[in-house]
């Protein structure tokens, strides 16, 4: 991050009106990443967040990916949910199975999730930041919003400093994440997210939200003054940003 963190600035942010049209333009966003770490001789390493957000990018690129065309690519995900058997399909490594790696075509060993399975979480959780820099790093991270702010599963109040680490889901995020699950008790208590200073790492940053449940959220992430409070305000730090948002979403933005 080259920016100084005394200095926030705002995000680049493209609200457009329907949550097709913001696929549209994050899957451009996504595919023009591909080719520019190409351009550069590297092998493109993406930063995947899951839940509903990017399930529409997600189809996008599948369809204008050329079978084999993404080969080459790292599919890295954001976090993993803690406590699930090794075969739940709420698995996060298996959300991301189906929606990436078979539809686009990705060799399933360059998909890195967090090792949740580990006795030791803190140590699969530092291995894990380990690879990530063995990679060369995130080129594009792709980001959802929760509507308490969190990115990955950095709840409000987390700190700026963390990489990947354990951490407890607060009761909003398992309400909001129940929808996913058939009850709100199976809804894991714990997770291990990329931090946020390892989210910051990343070359560029891409947030997708759609819809009013996100819009107070993303107005404290990107015109408010940035705070622990708001997770998501941290991009305003980063020097690439793009926040791609719907009407909806947007609504709490000031002209
Ligand atoms: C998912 C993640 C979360 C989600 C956020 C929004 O990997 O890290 O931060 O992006 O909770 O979830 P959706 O998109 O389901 O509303």
């Amino acid at each position: 991050m080259s920016r100084d963190l005394l200095a926030p600035a705002r995000p680049r942010v493209l609200v457009l009106p329907s949550a097709e049209a913001v696929a549209d333009v994050a899957r451009a966003e996504v595919l023009g990443a591909v080719d520019d770490a190409r351009g550069k001789g590297r092998d493109p390493v993406l930063g995947l967040a899951t839940g509903a957000s990017p399930r529409a990018l997600y189809r996008l690129v599948a369809d204008a990916a050329p079978d084999g065309g993404l080969s080459d690519v790292w599919a890295v995900a954001l976090d993993e949910y803690v406590g699930l058997g090794p075969d739940d399909p709420h698995r996060y490594r298996a959300e991301l199975l189906r929606e990436v790696v078979v539809p686009w075509g990705l060799d399933p060993g360059r998909l890195l999730v967090p090792d949740v399975d580990a006795d030791d979480l803190d140590l699969s959780a530092a291995v894990f930041d380990d690879r990530l820099a063995a990679l060369g790093g995130v080129d594009t991270q792709i980001l959802g919003i929760g509507r308490n702010g969190h990115i990955g599963f950095n709840e409000p109040g987390s700190s700026w400093r963390l990489g990947t680490r354990r951490v407890r889901l607060s009761l909003s995020t398992r309400q909001a994440n129940s929808a996913y699950f058939d009850s709100l008790d199976a809804v894991p208590l714990a997770a291990v997210t990329q931090g946020i200073a390892t989210i910051l790492r990343a070359r560029r940053l891409l947030l997708v939200a759609t819809g009013a449940a996100k819009a107070d959220a993303v107005a404290a992430a990107v015109q408010a003054r940035p705070t622990p409070r708001c997770p998501a305000s941290v991009i305003q730090f980063h020097p690439q940003v793009l926040v791609v948002l719907d009407d909806a979403a947007a609504a709490g933005l000031e002209e």
